[in-house]
């Protein structure tokens, strides 16, 4: 009997005409794929979780590529999913990546630069403020679960950590994330890993006046030719994390001189048409790779 692929893609910004591509090539290795598998629209009942009809446990593999629309309820059955078919990224790194603490900590503790963190309890909020003067006075507040530049607040100073407190003791949090702001030129690198190889490098910079490199935050994107460095700092964070498609987030520390990571994304967006006209021409490459990936593993 021929395999099965469940996908649920992002179909915004070119996302359903990569959908189509990938579907084409796997479908070339004669593996059928049922696309728009949305776990939103699924229910679970006698051992099986059923989605669209198709039941999830009898597929040979799910491939998940859907970042903003992700829920609570959707993350619940990938897990679930996940204990007993192979899925794409694998569920434990994809969780662990949507967290920003657990992610710089786990980089941390296997050597890779990342910005100076630390994690509070709620309670502890005057700790904030000494290590406000230890880090020089600036610091970055961050929610551990956002995405494209939302919520992070810049500290640059105890009035402003004092206007923000009185906010966040309002909030539910149980705890408070800071990182130490790094001293860089409002631009980084994008570098795609699928499989353990490198795709693809590119890089965004902040729009006038702000700090953030996100397109949703006014960024846009620059060419940037990669360098070895920057591509295996970029290997290791994917290979920690367990992720096997990511696109990692880098910038250059001014001050101590050397390249940090900022983040490791789960889901890192194809290029769009624009910027494929613009020249970002990663997506054949990408694309094969996953289609490659998906084949090795089910
Ligand atoms: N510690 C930091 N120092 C300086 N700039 C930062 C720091 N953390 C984040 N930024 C800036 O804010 C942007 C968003 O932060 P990030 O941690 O990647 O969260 P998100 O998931 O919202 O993209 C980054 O792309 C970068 O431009
Ligand atoms: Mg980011």
């Amino acid at each position: 009997m021929s395999k099965r692929v469940g996908t649920w893609l992002y179909q915004n910004g070119g996302g359903d005409v990569i959908e189509k591509r990938i579907t084409a090539k796997l479908e070339e290795r004669e593996i059928r794929v049922l696309n728009g598998l949305n776990l939103r629209n699924a229910f679970a009942k006698k051992g099986r979780i059923v989605c669209n009809g198709h039941i999830m446990e009898e597929l040979d593999l799910f491939f998940s590529y859907n970042a903003g629309q992700q829920t609570q309820y959707q993350m619940y059955l990938y897990e679930a999913i996940s204990r007993v078919i192979p899925t794409i990224n694998n569920y434990q790194a994809f969780a662990l990546t949507e967290d920003k603490f657990k992610t710089n900590h786990i980089l941390r503790q296997n050597g890779i630069v990342t910005p100076d963190y630390k994690l509070y309890h709620r309670d502890d909020v005057t700790e904030l403020k000494k290590i406000l003067n230890l880090w020089g006075g600036k610091m970055v507040y961050k929610p551990t679960d956002g995405w494209g530049g939302v919520g992070l607040v810049k500290i640059e100073n105890e009035q402003a950590l004092e206007m923000i407190i009185p906010f966040l003791n309002q909030t539910d949090i149980r705890y408070f994330y800071v990182e130490r702001l790094i001293d860089y030129d409002n631009s980084d690198w994008r570098i795609d890993i699928v499989n353990g190889k490198f795709i693809a490098s590119y890089g965004r910079k902040a729009g006038n006046g702000d700090w953030r490199t996100n397109i949703s935050s006014g960024g846009s994107i620059i060419f940037r030719e990669p360098n070895d460095e920057v591509v295996n700092l970029a290997l290791k964070a994917t290979q920690v994390t367990g992720l096997e498609i990511a696109g990692v987030d880098i910038i250059y520390d001014r001050e101590k001189e050397e390249y940090v990571v900022l983040e490791v994304n789960g889901i890192p967006a194809f290029a769009t048409p624009e910027q494929e006209k613009m020249g970002l021409n990663f997506n054949d490459k990408k694309i094969d790779a996953i289609v490659e990936l998906i084949s090795e593993k089910v």
